[in-house]
Order: C-alpha cells, then structure tokens, then sequence
C-alpha cells in the first residue's frame, strides 16, 4: 500500500492540531495587560503596535511558521532567517514569497501550505516578515494599534 496519501493526512491533521494549539494560547495570551499598553502608548515609540492585516499575519505566522523558522522569524536551528531571506540581499520577493509558500521548497524540507493559506493569508504573513525585516515592529507580541487620538 502507498504510504503518500497517509502521510499527507497525517501532516494535515498535524497541522490543523497546531492551529488548535497555536490559537488557543493566544486566547489566553491575549487576556493580559491593557494597563501596561497604555503606559507604553505615552512614554517611549511604541514598536509593537501593528494594523490589523500584520496582526493576522504575526498570528498565522506563529500557528503554520514559527516552529521552523522561530518565534520572531530571525531562523530556526534548520530554516533560514525571513528577516534576511526577503531583503533585495535575500533575495525573496512578495512573488517568489508566495510561490514558495504555495508550493514548498525545492528540496521539500519545506512541504507548500497549499491548501491551508490563500493568498490573502500569504501576503499577510509577509506584511508582518516585512515589519520585522524593516525593523519597524520589534520582537515578541504584537498588538494592535490603538485608534489614532
Ligand atoms: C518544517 C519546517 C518549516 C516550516 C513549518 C516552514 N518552513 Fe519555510 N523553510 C524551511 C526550510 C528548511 C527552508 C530552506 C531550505 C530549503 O530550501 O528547503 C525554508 C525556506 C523558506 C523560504 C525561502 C527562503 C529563501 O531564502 O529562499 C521562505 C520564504 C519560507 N521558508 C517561508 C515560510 C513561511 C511563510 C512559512 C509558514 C507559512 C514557512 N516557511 C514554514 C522550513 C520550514
């Protein structure tokens, strides 16, 4: 019997698991500290307030990315650091992003998301890799920006 379809099924429900977990932890992630927030939001530029599409992108990000390419996408101990890999150094264009995500990597370390990520959910996993790459949002949590005052 081919094993092929039983490992694609397995690596699915892997996945759909993790998005379990991933979410999960957020929710209760999500429960701490408006106060601190609003400290931060009258002293020093805060660097970890987002829109609402990086948000998104930061949360997809953690669920389908982070275990191999790590927590702030500065790399894993096997997957290269994003925050270079999209510099015109790097390399990766929001194209050639897609398409790898899409389709995985040429030597399949890296499986394609297709079809857990659309293209919408793509290109705002690289909104949020762009942030960081730009150094406009800092590592950990983001949040989102508080209407403007
Ligand atoms: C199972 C581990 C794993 C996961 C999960 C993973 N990647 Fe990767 N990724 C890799 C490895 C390993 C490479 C580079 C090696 C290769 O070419 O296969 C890579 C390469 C890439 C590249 C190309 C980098 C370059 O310099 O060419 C991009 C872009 C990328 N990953 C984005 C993502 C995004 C976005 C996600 C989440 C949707 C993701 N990866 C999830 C392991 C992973």
């Amino acid at each position: 019997m081919g094993s092929g379809g039983g490992e694609a099924l397995v690596s699915v429900a892997l996945d759909v698991q993790i998005a379990v977990l991933g979410l999960a932890a957020l929710a209760v992630a999500g429960a701490a500290g408006p106060s601190l927030r609003a400290q931060q939001r009258d002293t020093v530029p805060d660097k970890l307030a987002v829109t609402e599409p990086v948000y998104q992108g930061w949360k997809y990000y953690q669920v389908y990315c982070a275990r191999c390419h790590g927590e702030n996408a500065t790399g894993g101990f096997t997957a290269p650091d994003l925050l270079f890999a999209i510099t015109a150094e790097g390399g990766v264009t929001p194209d050639s992003f897609r398409v790898v995500v899409h389709r995985g990597t040429e030597s399949k370390e890296m499986k394609g998301f297709d079809p857990l990520l659309d293209d919408e959910l793509i290109d705002r996993i690289y909104a949020y890799v762009r942030e960081r790459s730009a150094g406009r949002l800092a590592p950990g949590r983001p949040h989102r920006a508080p209407p403007p005052r």
